[in-house]
């Protein structure tokens, strides 16, 4: 990952390198933008408050992404360390949302919530499902979700494979989708598949870690050359995925 974090370091573009308007304008106005947005507050002291517990949750191991071994134990301060969005990234989910104001968002693996909590909060009159396959780590996040009175979102618990097909026909399109676990190739691919009917001009799907592995970037070169895909927007530890008929196919590579 080093390499490659280099690497892309002197690849990376800011706006000044950048011609198409409307990435120019995601850049300058959402990605680049530094205001405390209200929200902010509120679940960055619910982060806080978590980085303090050592109650320890039973995890099962559903895919690639943990950067904990073998174990199968994890306090709640070490997953909010290790399997939460760091702050600069879940803020950005915040405003790409209050940004596109998506109606229907799906996030793959909730683990306690926080990136679900600024999803639901960046649109209130929207609907989040997200998706968690440990139930113990859902019940974290459920409470999370009563302490920030969110109740625009409906948790999933179970894995994927069996949750995605039937969240997939409760929803009526994809607006948003933040895909957050298991970060295979095969299984990147697939979730990235069976949501594909349901995007549209305007959906915007979120790959994380798209750097993780070589399994992760062959998935993310794969995604990239969808017919069906756009703009891409690479922030190394994030992919931005874009549908937009009208837009020649172009992948940027942006600082962030
Ligand atoms: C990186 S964490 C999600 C972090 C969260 N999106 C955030 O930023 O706050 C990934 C979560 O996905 C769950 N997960 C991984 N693979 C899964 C699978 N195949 N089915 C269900 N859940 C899975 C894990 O248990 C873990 O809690």
């Amino acid at each position: 990952m080093l390499f490659d974090y280099i690497r892309y370091r002197f690849k990376s573009k800011n706006e000044h390198g950048v011609h198409s308007p409307f990435v120019y304008d995601l850049l300058t106005t959402v990605i680049y933008n530094n205001t405390e947005y209200y929200a902010y507050k509120e679940v960055e002291e619910l982060r806080l408050d978590l980085s303090r517990k050592n109650t320890v949750l039973k995890c099962v191991d559903l895919g690639a992404g943990s950067y904990l071994g073998k174990t199968n134990s994890r306090t709640i301060k070490q997953l909010l360390h290790y399997s939460v969005k760091p702050p600069k990234y879940s803020k950005l989910m915040f405003r790409l949302v209050d940004r596109f104001q998506p109606k229907e968002l799906l996030e793959l693996g909730t683990s306690l919530g926080i990136t679900s909590a600024y999803l639901s909060k960046a649109s209130p009159s929207s609907h989040l499902f997200t998706i968690e396959g440990c139930n113990e780590i859902a019940s974290v996040a459920r409470e999370n979700f009563e302490k920030l009175n969110l109740q625009n979102i409906t948790q999933v618990e179970g894995v994927f494979d069996t949750c995605l097909p039937e969240v997939l026909n409760k929803m009526k399109q994809l607006d948003f989708v933040f895909f957050d676990g298991n970060h295979r190739k095969q299984a990147t691919l697939n979730y990235f598949n069976a949501c594909l009917p349901k995007a549209h001009d305007s959906s915007v799907f979120v790959f994380d870690d798209i750097y993780w592995s070589t399994e992760m970037k062959e998935a993310w070169s794969e995604i990239k050359t969808n017919p069906k895909v756009s703009v891409t927007i690479d922030l190394f530890f994030m992919g931005l995925v874009f549908f937009r008929k009208d837009q020649t196919k172009e992948h940027f590579v942006l600082k962030f």
